[in-house]
């Protein structure tokens, strides 16, 4: 993703009537540190509660992953560090059904560790690494895999988005794969909308830093002279549509330069910066059939905060 694009993105963002940042650009090295804080804090309870699926549901998943006796690719949309795909990936390595590992992630810095990991444990195992946006990389990784593929988007990267984009992705994704591929996709549950808004409003600060370091990366990357303390973090959770929104506020009448570009923000006024929507079940088995996919099966944690559906390509 090159530095011109960056730029582009930030100022359509910011000279928009209501101005937003796109959340994608949250990862860059710092960030993706700041990600794995939020991952490890009390507050954030959707990667304990996957973890749990995966820990805990390895065999059951992987047996409805594996068909025949035939080897299977894995390609993973957004890995992180694979802390929890890792656990699919032993179990079917030590199946020996598995062929590729092929990651792709807008972070550089992510598949060069995941490299490095995957090299020790796994050195028998083909890797193949792309870092860029899922969807455009995506024909790129298929052309990399021989064998059946099972598409893993774990962790809540399909919520997001708003609805209907994740609908449309999940259709187009649905149009590149082929009968019989599968996909396992991490939906974060509607709940107590008290514990969604702590898990993005965390007592830590940890999503706050997130969320504030963009400025701070427009700051590093753009030339930009954003105070940061004249900004706050705030989050919301809409329990009847499911969207859980951050922005970042304006704590005072200000204007910002980003290279020649002068950006005023009024008291109060709201940067969007990303959206985590919430599913139930049943819209969950419905969106499966709107983008042309039969569920398998529907994995939750103890306290269905959290599923992990297995989609197969009609
Ligand atoms: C990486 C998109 C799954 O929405 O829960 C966490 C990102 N942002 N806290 C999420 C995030 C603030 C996370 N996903």
């Amino acid at each position: 993703m090159g530095k011109e694009q960056f730029y582009q993105d930030v100022i359509n963002g910011l000279c928009s009537r209501q101005k937003y940042l796109l959340s994608k650009y949250f990862y860059d090295a710092e960030g993706d540190l700041l990600f794995q804080k939020i991952m490890g804090c009390e507050d954030y309870y959707p990667t304990r509660c996957e973890m749990e699926i995966l820990t805990e549901q390895t065999q059951n998943i992987v047996c409805s992953v594996l068909g025949r006796d035939e080897k299977v690719d894995i390609l993973e949309l957004g890995p992180g560090d694979a802390t929890k795909s890792i656990h699919l990936i032993r179990k079917m390595d030590q199946h020996g059904e598995l062929g590729s590992y092929i990651p792709i992630d807008i972070s550089p810095h992510i598949i060069k560790l995941l490299k490095e990991k995957f090299q020790k444990e796994f050195p028998h195992l083909s890797f193949y690494g792309i870092s860029g946006e899922y969807f455009n990389e995506l024909p790129n990784a298929i052309s990399h895999s021989e064998n059946r593929k099972v598409i893993l988007l774990l962790g809540g990267n399909a919520c997001n988005y708003q609805p209907e984009t994740t609908l449309n992705m999940l259709k187009k994704l649905n149009g590149i794969m082929k009968k019989g591929d599968m996909a396992l996709i991490g939906f974060d549950l509607k709940k107590d909308p008290r514990i969604i808004r702590a898990a993005y409003f965390d007592r830590d600060g940890f999503t706050s830093r997130f969320n504030l370091n963009l400025l701070s990366r427009i700051n590093r990357e753009l030339g930009g002279d954003f105070v940061i303390e004249n900004f706050t973090h705030y989050a919301c959770y809409d329990p009847q549509t499911g969207a859980c929104k951050s922005f970042l506020i304006s704590e005072s009448d200000q204007e910002v330069f980003i290279r020649d570009e002068r950006i005023s923000f009024g008291k109060g006024e709201p940067v969007f910066m990303e959206i985590s929507q919430k599913y139930d079940l049943h819209t969950i088995a419905h969106i499966a059939e709107e983008s042309g996919f039969v569920q398998k099966d529907v994995f939750t944690d103890r306290k269905n905060y959290f599923s992990d559906v297995l989609w197969q390509k009609a």
